[in-house]
């Protein structure tokens, strides 16, 4: 065994030893590269006389060859053994059940809100849409609220640009605009019929949506869901807004026992006002006092804003959380995992 017998041995113990790709180079540098044994051994030939250069100029090539095809074969099992860990990593169990598609589903306030659409399409109530950016007069002015009331700090309100100096536009703080917006617009469609002295259809409508207010706790966000209800007619009485808001309560919780309060309260808008509790008979929430909507008989000033003569036309109005009805309806006892976003809480309701 000549000394470069020895070589070509410990070049393929070095690439044996080589556990990655990157090793192996560094060990090929060691014998191949530019100051590597093979390549001072090449120049050592400089010296030599012409035959002498011939036989150890072969005998190290044969060598160089020989460590070569080591280096070939040792960057194959490296690669193949790479690609080996990347299968096994990747395994891929063919008896494991296919990954469906996901079902997407409503809103549990999304299903509120359409079971409030229901109950009160069922009673002749029309569904109104209007603007979630508001102006001061329909959102407080024109409900009875003048600048400076201090009916207005009631409402923590989001200002936004736009609209009068002294009375800039906002997120509307109540869907209670939609009373003045859709009466307004009831009032135009039978103006011809008001001004000959006949009766007007009665308005009859709901109004539910998005409002905003800066507040934010456990049974508060700053963007919450209100459902406005207004009837106005030539004899609609507080007796009325008894009876339509007990039958949607105890439609709406399926609970013919279900008992309503009507306790007294001031909104600037209605007189006489009064919030709305309700008291389950049965289940976790029984016997508890539960405050579910603000509601009255409409304020004269604020039917004289819809256009109408409040000697003539009177009704109620009432504005109820279906935020709140979701979180009573399922036991939901935080309204901020209705707008998280978090899809184990929200699949649980398809
Ligand atoms: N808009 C009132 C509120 O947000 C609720 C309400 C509506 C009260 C209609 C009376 C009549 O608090």
């Amino acid at each position: 065994m000549n000394e470069l017998d020895g070589l070509v041995d410990s070049a393929r113990q070095r690439f044996a030893q080589a556990a990655t790709p990157a090793d192996l180079e560094n060990a090929k540098a060691q014998f191949l590269g530019k100051s590597g044994r093979i390549t001072e051994l090449m120049k050592g030939l400089a010296a030599l006389g012409v035959d002498e250069k011939k036989a150890r100029g072969a005998v190290i090539n044969q060598a160089k060859q020989a460590i070569e095809a080591a280096l070939t074969a040792r960057r194959q099992e490296l690669a193949e053994a790479e690609l080996q860990a990347h299968l096994k990593a990747e395994a891929l169990d063919v008896t494991l059940p296919g990954r469906q598609r996901g079902i997407g589903g409503l809103h549990p306030v999304s299903l509120t809100l359409e079971r409030i659409e229901a109950i009160f399409g069922s009673m002749g109530f029309e569904v109104a849409q209007g603007p979630e950016i508001e102006s001061d007069w329909f959102n407080f002015t024109a409900l009875n609220t003048p600048e400076d009331h201090p009916a207005r700090s009631m409402h923590d309100t989001f200002y936004v640009e736009g609209g009068p100096v002294n009375a800039p536009n906002l997120l509307r703080t109540h869907t209670s605009p939609m009373q003045i917006r859709h009466a307004v617009q009831h009032v135009k469609k039978h103006r011809a019929a008001l001004d000959a002295g006949r009766a007007m259809p009665e308005i009859r409508v709901i109004a539910p949506g998005r409002t905003y207010r800066v507040d934010s706790d456990a049974t508060h966000s700053p963007m919450f869901h209100q459902c406005e209800g207004l009837w106005i007619g030539e004899n609609v009485s507080f007796k009325d807004l008894k009876v339509v808001f007990t039958d949607f309560c105890r439609t709406f919780f399926e609970s013919d026992d279900l008992v309503l309060r009507f306790r007294p309260s001031f909104f600037p808008f209605t007189e006489p006002s009064a919030e709305v509790d309700i008291q389950f008979q049965r289940g976790p929430l029984a016997g508890r006092w539960l405050e579910v909507a603000g509601s009255g008989e409409v304020h004269p000033n604020v039917v004289r804003n819809m256009g109408l003569d409040p000697e003539r036309y009177i009704g109620f109005a009432f504005g109820m959380g279906p935020d709140r009805l979701t979180m009573l309806r399922y036991g939901v006892n935080d309204l901020r995992l209705f707008f998280d976003g978090d899809i184990r809480f929200l699949s649980q309701f398809q």
